[in-house]
């Protein structure tokens, strides 16, 4: 038999449960709480309705709003690539002075030319373009084949002893010790006018013999200076920066046998706007001319 009755200390009803005179009281939930709880149900079904929801055996309900996040997605990538793509057309149309001169467009391949680098260029000139022996520093002014947009172009599209490029940027240092065109003695006394140049630490007598050694046979390339010669990528050797080290041992090495620097030839490789960026990218490095 039910006993429902108010319970006379709170006016509730009572669930009619009665336990030896305990009694359960059947308070009600309080009302913002019962609509809030409807409201979230419509919300759901509305959801439900309105975006892909339920998942299907090969795909999903749609939703009548027809949104996917897939969509957004390759909307804004579409407006990106177009976006990306008006300047790319101007980088190919244009000379790399005026897109210099252009502001937006320059900062546009100085960003597309340094992750071009990263990618096909840091391995060997080093991740900051900083250089390693061997393989010359992009960031000084100290160039060996030139240091002009134009040049550096140049050296970009065709390499630096590529054989494979007909194009390619060719010098080289004939090999004085390995094909004895100078005995050891004189090897080492052009050394220490090298040396000498430098102001670095020589032997006075050998310097002097060497000075005529050197104005024969290497003057013609390096300058009477060791001031260098960018149409032959002769480097520059009366400075403090060396492609192959300053000791006496490295000077000595390579004029016994010198190293032949290959670069390769970026030209069918990267299309023409990516190289163009590249150019923009080592010219601003600080060294540009
Ligand atoms: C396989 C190694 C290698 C790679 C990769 C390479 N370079 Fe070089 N690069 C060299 C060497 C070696 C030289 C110096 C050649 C010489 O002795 O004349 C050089 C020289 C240069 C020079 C001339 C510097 C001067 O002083 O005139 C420029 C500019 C240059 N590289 C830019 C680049 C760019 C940009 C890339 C990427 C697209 C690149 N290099 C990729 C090895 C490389
Ligand atoms: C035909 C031109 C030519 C002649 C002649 C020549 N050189 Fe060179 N020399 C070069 C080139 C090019 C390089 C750079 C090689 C490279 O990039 O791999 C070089 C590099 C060097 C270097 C290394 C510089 C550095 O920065 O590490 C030294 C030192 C040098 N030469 C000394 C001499 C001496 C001494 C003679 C004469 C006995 C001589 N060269 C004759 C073209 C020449």
């Amino acid at each position: 038999m039910s006993k429902i009755e108010i319970d006379e200390f709170s006016g509730t009803q009572t669930t009619g449960h009665d336990w030896g005179g305990i009694k359960e009281l059947d308070t009600p939930m309080p009302r913002w709480w019962l609509w809030t709880f409807a409201i979230c149900i419509v919300w759901a079904f509305a959801y439900v309705l309105a975006y892909p929801a339920i998942p299907l055996i090969t795909s999903n309900t749609k939703g009548f709003l027809g949104f996917s996040s897939r969509g957004e997605l390759a909307k804004t990538m579409t407006q990106v690539k177009a976006e990306q793509q008006k300047f790319v057309t101007k980088i190919n149309e244009l000379s790399l002075e005026e897109i210099r001169a252009d502001k937006e467009l320059a900062e546009f391949a100085y960003a597309g030319g340094k992750s071009a680098f990263a990618v096909n260029c840091s391995q060997c000139h080093g991740s900051g373009a900083s250089g390693s022996p061997g393989y010359p520093n992009l960031n000084d002014d100290n160039w060996l084949w030139g240091g002009s947009l134009k040049d550096i172009h140049t050296t970009i599209s065709n390499g630096i002893r590529f054989e494979q490029n007909d194009d390619t940027r060719i010098s080289v240092m004939p090999a004085f010790g390995r094909d004895e065109i100078l005995d050891r003695k004189q090897i080492v006394q052009v050394a220490h006018f090298v040396l000498s140049l430098t102001k670095k630490e020589h032997d006075g007598d050998s310097a002097k013999a060497g000075a005529a050694i050197y104005a024969e046979n290497c003057s013609a390339c390096h300058g009477d200076k060791g001031q260098g010669d960018r149409e032959q990528g002769a480097p520059q050797i009366g400075n403090a920066l060396w492609l192959y080290g300053n000791d006496m041992e490295a000077i000595v090495r390579q004029i016994t046998n010198p190293k032949h620097g290959v670069m390769p030839a970026w030209a069918g490789r990267l299309d023409n706007a990516t190289i163009k960026q590249l150019t923009i990218y080592v010219h601003a490095l600080g060294g540009g001319e």
